[in-house]
């Protein structure tokens, strides 16, 4: 049993197989966290959990018989208003004008499986042996408010999903201010927080600051998760490594604004927090209704960087990824956009199709334009209905002239934008998110629909539906690009606009649901201006979002390496593209470019036509490679073997088959060197005392390529790839 609870004690234990999580009940009434790390069998003594310092005059207590004040308690979810000064999971007014919660243990529910969160995305157990669900309810006695905290232990993951629901069981409208998903503690601050931060196009680099007594606070108030940052944090202690050091990893399923805390108190305890961002939150909860928060999920690895972002890799990519292509092989695929932009007829993508096609490619995506009168940026979103100008026969025809090349043919939809010269916009101004009587702000000359509308949504399911039902639709890139600045809803009175933000996620989750329940077996790519929405809420419904814009294969080593701290290498969108490269001017060998991008969903984006003809030998040979290795690529486990933030001469990466009888090491020489030392590069993963064959020659064992290296080869020139394969010889 993942959970048990001992009654004496008060304590409950939920069991990963390498981890626990401990909470407990104190004085009857305060739900305390008390441990969380490696596993332990048997927690009895709550006391130890408990601080040295009681009371003093600047720590109130809520009740005079308490020996401890809330605000020196590890409160499991604690409120703003309970003598806890720190930073509150749960802040709500009442209608008196009053804003103090507090919430006191009332009881406690265990069953099987888990249950899917109403109207979010989450991820789920296949059957009810897999998982077991703790619910807590907590009840504020003056008000009837009730909260019931959900946690959710796998079987097979050493991760905790939790999540809160809460009901208003009183009489009067409760006004939620802040409703975060999920805090934790750590008992001392002698750790780094850690973090994916960027810019558009440089997407999701890997951060880390010693905490010290402040609050350390990464966000997102763009109504997206965004580039900037990503609903993501780790905790490690100084030098953690990828194989050593204690790491508590805290990720959100949620593409909305978020925050994620650490906050360090001032007797160094370290509350951690994760949720919906406060900022600009608010929810009337009327008499009898219930609100529910999106899911956190908790990892803890003792053993470095690397379990922790194993495990958050393969829980997220078989127990959140969902349909077809959580299992099924996704198609190579060439992409128009970077090779034509708006400037393409059919003929032209006819052209790529069939050179595509002739290189080996299976997938034909045509990109932004094709639509309206779309010759720009700056018209037609909205307006989904095909240009006859650029294709005669419209997308019906051109899918099945694609079609017949024995390609699959694939479609970009924005549907969350609409241009403001459009006919969608001229018919319907109001669905447009802006203010009455002020300029919206604007962002790429579009405006973004109020997802939150039923009448908005419908439209887009009728117009996506009506393309997608027309034609051999086999993928969509669901694109977004720009984020929301000035929130506001046309449909929501005056005390409900703090709404309008989550009103627009869930709204987004809905159309989104429709369609994949109508399209099973639709390949969904996410986007946002490349990865300005990767996370965890998208990867719900498509299972590989384009990473970034930035194609180069030197930029992206950082960007990938900082993106998959917490997303499998299945979820990341990565394509081989032009050089000069149209972000960074850099010009790399196709060799790498490919090497590179095959650690994601790999595809091509370039004219293909300007590919010298051994260029295009090399692409053949790559898209077998890339097959070959597909398993290994996208159900390994990965290795991070450097960090591309600090070595900037070489970086390499690995993928171990799940049996360990394989590996493939991956690598790039960034900047070659005269005379520069030998590079031996421990492979990880493998099987100790087997031999495995090291590019069909060499048989070396486990051990010994473990602990001695592969050898990195020296090269002349910059950006060469490197690859070595493994193999068990039996
Ligand atoms: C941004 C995406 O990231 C690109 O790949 C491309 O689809 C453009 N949008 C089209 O507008």
């Amino acid at each position: 049993m993942p959970i048990q609870y001992d009654q004496k004690e008060q304590v409950f234990m939920l069991q990963t197989p390498k981890t626990s999580y401990v909470l407990g009940v104190y004085e009857g009434k305060y739900l305390l966290h008390l441990y969380y790390g490696k596993r332990i069998e048997r927690y009895a003594a709550m006391q130890h959990r408990l601080p040295t310092h009681g009371i003093n005059g600047f720590s109130a207590t809520d009740v005079e018989e308490s020996k401890y004040s809330t605000n020196v308690l590890p409160m499991e979810f604690p409120c703003y208003g309970s003598a806890d000064y720190r930073s509150p999971a749960f802040h709500a007014e009442y209608e008196d004008g009053s804003a103090v919660t507090k919430l006191f243990y009332q009881g406690y529910h265990i069953e099987s499986g888990k249950k899917p969160l109403c109207g979010l995305p989450a991820t789920y157990a296949e059957n009810e042996l897999e998982a077991e669900t703790l619910e807590i309810t907590l009840k504020d006695a003056v008000t009837g408010l009730v909260v019931v905290l959900s946690y959710t232990v796998f079987n097979s993951f050493d991760a905790i999903a939790k999540s809160v629901r809460v009901q208003n069981g009183g009489d009067q409208t409760i006004n939620i201010k802040s409703l975060l998903s999920s805090t934790s503690y750590l008992f001392d601050k002698d750790y780094e927080f850690v973090h994916l931060a960027g810019a558009w196009a440089r997407e999701r680099h890997i951060q880390k600051q010693p905490l010290q007594n402040s609050t350390i606070l990464i966000d997102s108030k763009r109504v997206s998760s965004s580039h900037m940052h990503s609903p993501f944090m780790a905790l490690a202690r100084p030098y953690t490594t990828e194989t050593q050091g204690d790491v508590y990893g805290c990720s959100l399923i949620y593409s909305g604004n978020f925050i994620a805390r650490a906050e360090t108190s001032e007797l160094d305890t370290v509350r951690l927090s994760i949720g919906i961002n406060p900022f600009g939150f608010g929810w009337c909860l009327n008499p009898g209704e219930e609100f529910q928060a999106p899911e956190a999920v908790l990892v803890y690895a003792a053993n470095g960087f690397g379990e922790m972002s194993r495990t958050y890799h393969k829980l997220y990519r078989t127990r959140l990824c969902r349909g077809k292509f959580r299992d099924a092989e996704r198609p190579v695929l060439i992409n128009n956009w970077e090779a034509t932009y708006f400037d393409f007829n059919e003929e032209k993508i006819l052209d790529i199709a069939k050179s595509a096609k002739k290189l080996g490619m299976e997938l034909l995506v045509l990109d932004d334009g094709w639509f309206g009168k779309r010759d720009s940026d700056n018209c037609s979103l909205g307006d989904w209905v095909t240009d006859r100008r650029k294709l005669p026969d419209g997308i019906d025809g051109l899918a099945k002239k694609v079609t017949a090349l024995g390609m699959q043919f694939g479609l970009w939809f924005e549907p969350e934008c609409i241009s403001e010269d459009s006919d969608l916009y001229r018919a319907h101004p109001d669905w447009a998110i802006q203010i009455p009587g002020r300029q919206p702000n604007r962002s790429r000359y579009q405006l973004i629909l109020d997802m939150g509308r039923e009448d908005v949504r419908d439209y887009l399911y009728e117009r996506m539906t009506a393309i997608l039902d027309s034609a051999n639709i086999e993928y969509v890139k669901w694109d977004m690009n720009r984020h929301i600045s000035d929130v506001y809803s046309a449909v929501l009175p005056k005390e409900r606009q703090g709404e309008a933000s989550h009103r627009y996620m869930l709204g987004l989750y809905d159309l989104l649901e429709r369609l994949v329940s109508r399209y099973p077996d639709l390949l969904l790519e996410g986007c946002s201006g490349g990865g300005g929405r990767f996370d965890l809420g998208m990867l719900y419904y498509s299972p590989q979002i384009w990473c970034s814009d930035d194609t180069d294969a030197v930029e992206r080593l950082s960007v990938q390496y900082g993106t998959s701290f917490c997303y499998p290498i299945s979820a990341v969108g990565s394509h081989v593209s032009a050089v000069p490269n149209h972000q960074t001017g850099r010009i790399t060998p196709v060799e790498t470019r490919g090497t590179v991008a095959m650690a994601g969903s790999f595809g091509y984006e370039l004219d293909l036509n300007l590919l010298s003809d051994g260029e295009k030998e090399e692409v053949k040979e790559q898209i077998k490679t890339f097959k070959k290795y597909y398993n290994l690529t996208h159900e390994g486990e990965y290795y991070r073997l450097t960090n591309p933030m600090e070595n900037r001469l070489y970086a390499a990466w690995e993928f171990v088959s799940q049996d360990q009888s394989e590996a493939l090491v991956h690598g790039m020489q960034i900047l070659a060197q005269p005379s520069g030392p030998s590079i031996h590069i421990p492979v990880r993963g493998l099987k100790a005392d087997a031999m495995y064959e090291v590019n069909g020659e060499l048989v070396r064992s486990g051990r010994a390529l473990m602990h001695g290296g592969l050898n990195f080869p020296r090269q002349t020139g910059d950006f060469k790839a490197v690859e070595f394969y493994l193999k068990e010889v039996k």
